[in-house]
Parts: C-alpha cells; sequence; structure tokens
C-alpha cells in the first residue's frame, strides 16, 4: 500500500488524528494535533482514508511515553498527556451537543479518575489459536497481551496464570474484580490454576466453582455482581457520578430510575428520598435489585422488571423527577414522548453516548429546558465519556 506524508489538524471523536492527502481526509490513529508522519494507506475509499504510522516525523509536546507497550486494543489515547485526554473529551462534548443538539455553553467541567491504571472492574479476553489477548480494533485481529494496564492489579495477576493454561478449546474470558473476583470462561479449559485467584468462576453459562455472585462496595452501599448484570467498570469515577445525581435532584420527592441495571442508582439515591421505582429488561439484573435492596435493607424502593417504555403505563406513581441510564442507543422516541407525559420537573439523564444524547436533549427542548451538563471520565485513555444532565421542566 502507498505511504503518505501527513500532517495532523485534530483528532475526530473516536480520538483518530485527521489530516488532508490526495484531496481526501485520512484517519490516522494515535497520530495527534500538529504532529507528521510517515502513514502507511491501509483504506482507501472514495471519500476518505484511514492510515497507519510508520514513522513520526514531528512530535507533540502533548505525546507521553504510555506504560502500555499494545497498539490499537481500546486505549487511543493513551499516549496524550492525561489532561489532554480530559480536554478532547470536554470539547468533544461541547462539539456534538452544539452540532446535533443545539445546545451552547451548557458543559460545566470533566471530573478526572482518581486512578487512571488499574481502573476498570471487568475485562473482557479474547482466546484465538490458544492464544491470550484483545482483539484489535474493529476486527477480530488478535493482539496477544500479557498485562492490560487498565485492568485491576488481581486481573493481571490472573492473566499471568491464563498464559500458563492450555487456552486451546476456549474462546472468551471475562473477568471481574470488585475484590471478590468471577471468571466467566466461554468455552473448555482447566480451571485448577484460577481457584486461587476467583470467588466464582462460570464455564458455559454454568457455574463450575466458588460462589453465585460476588460482592461490590460502593459507598456505603454492598451490591451482589452476577454473571450477567452491568456494572459501572470504573467504581472511583461511579461514586462521582452518582454523587452527582443526587446533587441535580430535589430530595424528598418520587424518583423513577429507568434503566436501572441492579438498581445501584436507586439504592444509591433511596437514602435521600420517599420512594424509589427501579425499571430495567434484564431480569437477572432484576434479580440482583432486589437481593441488593435486602442486602441493604432499604425498603423504600422497588424493581420492575421489562421494557422501560411499556411498563412506565402501568405505574400508579407521580414521578417528581426522571432519572434515565439508557444503553449506547439512547431514549427510544417512544421513551421520550413517555418522559413528556409523565412530565417531571427535573430529568437527569445518564448517557455514555453523546451523539444519541445531543439527538435525545434536542427532542426534549420543546419542554426541558439543558441547564448543565457534567463529565466523567469513567475510561481513561479510551475516547469515551460518560455525561450527566440536568434538564429542568420549561
Ligand atoms: C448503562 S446501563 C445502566 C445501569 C445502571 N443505571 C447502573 O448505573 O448500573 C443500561 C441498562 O439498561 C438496560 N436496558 C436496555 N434496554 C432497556 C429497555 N428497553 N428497558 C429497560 N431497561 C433496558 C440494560 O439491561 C442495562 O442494564
Amino acid at each position: 500500500m502507498e505511504e503518505v506524508l501527513v500532517k495532523c489538524e485534530r483528532l475526530d471523536h473516536f480520538g483518530r488524528g485527521i489530516g488532508r492527502v490526495l484531496g481526501k481526509i485520512i484517519f490516522v490513529p494515535n497520530l495527534f494535533p500538529l504532529e507528521e508522519a510517515l502513514v502507511k494507506i491501509v483504506l482507501n475509499k472514495k471519500k476518505y482514508m484511514v492510515g497507519e504510522v510508520i514513522q513520526l516525523i514531528k512530535k507533540s509536546s502533548d505525546r507521553i511515553e504510555s506504560n502500555c507497550p499494545y497498539e490499537s486494543c481500546g486505549c487511543s489515547l493513551k499516549s496524550i498527556k492525561y489532561e489532554k485526554t480530559l480536554e478532547f473529551k470536554k470539547n468533544k462534548v461541547i462539539n456534538i451537543l452544539k452540532k446535533y443538539g443545539d445546545l451552547e455553553n451548557v458543559v460545566k467541567e470533566i471530573f478526572s479518575s482518581d486512578n487512571i491504571y488499574g481502573y476498570r472492574n471487568k475485562i473482557s479476553l479474547k482466546v484465538k489459536g490458544g492464544k491470550l489477548g484483545y482483539f484489535k480494533n474493529g476486527s477480530n485481529e488478535l493482539i496477544e497481551i500479557n498485562r492490560c494496564a487498565i485492568a485491576s492489579k488481581k486481573s493481571n495477576e490472573i492473566i499471568k496464570v491464563l498464559n500458563e493454561c492450555d487456552l486451546s478449546k476456549a474462546c472468551e474470558i471475562i473477568i471481574k474484580d470488585f475484590g471478590e473476583v468471577m471468571i466467566i470462561i466461554n468455552g473448555d479449559m482447566n480451571i485448577e490454576l484460577l481457584k486461587p485467584f476467583s470467588d466464582s468462576i462460570y464455564m458455559n453459562d454454568k457455574l463450575v466453582y466458588g460462589k453465585e455472585n460476588v460482592i461490590a462496595h460502593l459507598g456505603d452501599l454492598k451490591f451482589y455482581v452476577s454473571k450477567d448484570s452491568f456494572f459501572q467498570v470504573n467504581m472511583n469515577i461511579a461514586l462521582k457520578l452518582y454523587n452527582k445525581v443526587l446533587e441535580y435532584l430535589d430530595s424528598g420527592d418520587n424518583v423513577l430510575d429507568l434503566y436501572c441495571g441492579t438498581g445501584t442508582i436507586s439504592l444509591f439515591l433511596s437514602k435521600y428520598f420517599d420512594r424509589v421505582i427501579g425499571i430495567e429488561i434484564n431480569e437477572e439484573a432484576v434479580r440482583c435489585a432486589n437481593l441488593n435492596k435486602k442486602l441493604n435493607h432499604i425498603s423504600n424502593a422497588e424493581f420492575i422488571c421489562g421494557d422501560a417504555s411499556k411498563k412506565i403505563h402501568h405505574l400508579k406513581f407521580q414521578a417528581d423527577s426522571i432519572v434515565v441510564d439508557p444503553p449506547r442507543s439512547g431514549l427510544t422516541s417512544d421513551g421520550i414522548n413517555d418522559i413528556l407525559k409523565i412530565n417531571p420537573k427535573k430529568l437527569v439523564y445518564v448517557s455514555c453516548d453523546p451523539m444519541t444524547l445531543a439527538r435525545d436533549l434536542k427532542l426534549l427542548k420543546s419542554n426541558y429546558e439543558v441547564k448543565e451538563v457534567t463529565l466523567f471520565d469513567m475510561f481513561p485513555w479510551t475516547y469515551h465519556v460518560e455525561s450527566v444532565v440536568l434538564c429542568i421542566k420549561k
């Protein structure tokens, strides 16, 4: 493939450098603003190209020596100063909200993560041809690893052990480390060496060692984490984020927590509100939410299993405030209409995707003023960012 000289003008939303060559835009991972590099063109489309750095010619003063030796498994910003990654994320949300949501001057601040390495409580490792690693971004090409800078210390110990095991019949290994450790194996392998490092091991959906759920601690609350249920990956940021949700609401109200997962936000809020109802589609997560309620001796929270926008119609509950924390796809148009019908005085929107957030806020704008957006660096060194938005009824 052809080699070209590229000067990086800025970063795109995925943290890739953008340059211009041969009359087209070129996207180059791991190339930062004002840097110049000799680049191999790896994809040449009608309107754009994608390249790979062969040799860096001009280096940015923001470039750092990353403590991760691997390329392209997800931490696309690992080689620039941490403060610059925060600046990138803040500007990205500002630009997206302006372009797709017609919103200006609403983004307030970005909260950094106290731990910028070893912060992840969950990693999903792939196995190919008996080798362990991550898939290269957007492909199923394996990058073999023997450590991961953003995974917890215990997860890294387990990676070392896994690399000593025969993995020829395994295809995926998920490690969840909340102090107590759960290992989830898809495929087959001998688990004897893993037992000293884990509290729970599942193989092909069957519990083969230890207990069914592990326990996570967040603030003064405890949560059961099951094999399939969602839990925020960075505990330090999750706590800061939940505190911001709390700060945005008025205490004493009835709160509806849509897309509530294992009930973390509901149970966190329950201490400060009269009544909290959480709705979640995943049965297993709702089972955990109810267990979590008991575990923490909470009586003013209830959990309903089902599609948020269907269950919402049968509620005999006037929510003063609604919290939503949907998946990346955001709210459905039914979901938005439901919120408008319930007409809460406050809506707090927790989002992991600024694009769907901007789209949804634009639709809510007729009835709600977007008062403030606070950002949280849940995933340091990646291009991802979590937003919490306070919307107030007009
Ligand atoms: C980003 S997670 C939020 C979890 C929770 N708020 C927390 O902080 O742990 C999104 C959740 O939405 C749930 N979900 C997805 N589609 C849904 C739907 N249509 N109705 C209700 N819940 C849904 C997923 O199962 C997942 O648990």
